[in-house]
């Protein structure tokens, strides 16, 4: 397998197979054998990226790739050049592998139709459909807590609905039997379709759950017809000490980042014994090394 598009087009083997291999990379960091010498990569950001740009190119470097920043705002899209022959183009300079982050839903689909076989391919996210090297760092973290995800009881907090990284890590905890996972925000952020919720915080409400994911509202995916009220938002479901009190919750935090510090959680939170954020970014660095290691 070298095109990663989406959890649901993987096999629970090879997931296992990269979660195995990025245990390994964890211990061996930075003594990594050069797999990449001799082999191009292109990033191809058309969102801002911190984490998951930084830590592919970190990886790639590491691991011997030559690596190739493609910026869209100064390249020849910006006089008209098509998505399609960009790709064309930087195939005819003979990249090897692909990461792109990009804004539209399901481009995924659109860019594996453009390369060849023996080109690699990650999906960095798209839209909001898919973001699935962050699912799997996430349930891999998971997994370092808890090893077996059968019994575990997730709660997913905020915007949801705008979410590329929920679709990724739903489909990747029912790949490993987690079934027990509930939401909890305002309606407009939480569809019908995840289920169960919860539209208001009530006393000990999270008492039993292992761990809350929380997410920033992400007005940048916002269609004219959503909205939000942020200080209703933040009264009600800000996690900060009081929340944890009336909730109960007393598992580990998790976000994916970036934060929102006092709008989603607050600072205290984000970096208290429980919080497992900074070990996610760690464990992104180790998964994305463990992945290009196996498809390029
Ligand atoms: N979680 C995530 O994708 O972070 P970045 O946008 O910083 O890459």
């Amino acid at each position: 397998m070298n095109k990663i598009t989406a959890i649901s087009d993987m096999q629970k083997d090879f997931i296992d197979q990269v979660f195995e291999l990025t245990s390994e990379v964890s211990k061996k960091w930075p003594n990594l054998e050069k797999v990449g010498s001799g082999k191009t990569i292109c990033l191809l950001f058309w969102e801002p990226s911190t984490r998951t740009k930084l830590s592919f190119e970190h990886a790639a470097k590491m691991l011997g790739f030559n690596v190739l920043d493609f910026s869209p705002e100064h390249s020849s899209l910006k006089k008209g050049e098509s998505f399609e022959d960009t790709i064309k183009t930087l195939l005819a300079m003979k990249v090897d592998g692909f990461v792109i982050r990009h804004p539209e839903d399901n481009i995924s689909q659109k860019i594996e139709s453009l390369l060849p076989d023996n080109v690699f391919y990650i999906n960095a996210g798209d839209g909001n459909h898919a973001h699935p090297t962050q699912g799997m760092l996430d349930v891999y973290t998971m997994k370092e807590k808890f090893n077996d995800l059968k019994e575990l009881k997730v709660t997913i907090l905020g915007d949801v609905n705008h979410s590329r990284v929920v679709p990724s890590q739903i489909e990747l905890l029912k790949k490993y039997s987690c079934l027990d996972i509930n939401y909890l925000g305002p309606k407009s952020l939480i569809s019908d379709k995840f289920s169960p919720s919860l539209s208001s915080t009530s006393e000990n409400c999270l008492a039993d759950r292992d761990i809350l994911f929380i997410l920033r509202i992400q007005k940048e995916r916002f269609r004219d017809s959503d909205s939000i009220n942020e200080s209703d938002f933040i009264n009600e479901f800000q996690v900060n000490n009081k929340f944890l009190e009336k909730t109960g919750f007393d598992g580990f935090i998790m976000h994916p980042g970036p934060m929102n510090i006092d709008a989603e959680i607050t600072n205290d939170i984000a970096n208290n014994d429980k919080s497992l954020i900074l070990r996610q970014v760690e464990n992104g660095l180790y998964l994305r090394t463990a992945l290009l290691s196996l498809i390029a």
